[in-house]
């Protein structure tokens, strides 16, 4: 049966913290998503989720955030974070369906470019570089291979750097 993928209804919120708990095998992240949900950052048509037999079994999140230089300069752009697939239907090719799927919405829907923060051999796939490419920077110590960006209009990186400043809701996560 196939997998379709599409935003967020009301309805699906106890079912994403789910998929969220199970595939992280904690809390923190089901909490986040709860929390990023009721931010300024939460974009609606930009919570995904991953329908296969009438079941929830993924789910990506997309939210604001901004890129800000040493001029005072901001730049919007979007976190792709979390992004989760309930174990059992791990890879199968879900979760790249979710990457695709949102990079393809957010394009659509306008927005410049996507920053995320994973592992460095599996979103390269879909067309992220190391950010600092562009001398855009992790707000906090992290291997800069795994902090990757892509543009998702021509350029739109292109006069954009410094240092990426996510919502309070990821503060402690
Ligand atoms: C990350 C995740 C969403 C990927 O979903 P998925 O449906 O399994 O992904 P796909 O089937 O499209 O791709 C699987 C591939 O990604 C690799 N991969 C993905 N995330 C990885 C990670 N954190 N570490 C190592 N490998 C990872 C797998 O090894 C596999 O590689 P291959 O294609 O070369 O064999 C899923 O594994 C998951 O929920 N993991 C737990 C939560 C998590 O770590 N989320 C990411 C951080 S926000």
């Amino acid at each position: 049966m196939e997998t379709s993928i599409r935003p967020e209804q009301p309805s699906d919120i106890p079912a994403i913290h789910e998929v969220n708990h199970l595939a992280f095998g904690q809390a923190e992240e089901a909490v986040l998503v709860d929390n990023l949900r009721n931010s300024d950052a939460f974009i609606p048509g930009l919570s995904l989720v991953a329908v296969k037999e009438g079941q929830i079994v993924g789910h990506i999140l997309f939210t604001k955030i901004k890129i800000k230089d040493d001029q005072g300069n901001a730049y919007n752009s979007l976190a792709l974070a979390p992004m989760a697939v309930r174990p059992e239907f791990q890879n199968k090719g879900i979760g790249g369906q979710l990457i695709r799927s949102g990079l393809d919405q957010a394009k659509a829907l306008g927005h410049a470019s996507v920053i995320v923060l994973g592992h460095e051999h599996y979103y390269p796939r879909f067309g992220f570089v190391p950010a600092e490419k562009w001398n855009i920077r992790a707000p906090f110590e992290v291997p800069s291979a795994a902090f990757m960006g892509i543009e998702l209009q021509e350029d739109a990186l292109g006069n954009v750097r410094g240092i990426v400043e996510y919502d309070k809701a990821f503060e402690g996560v």
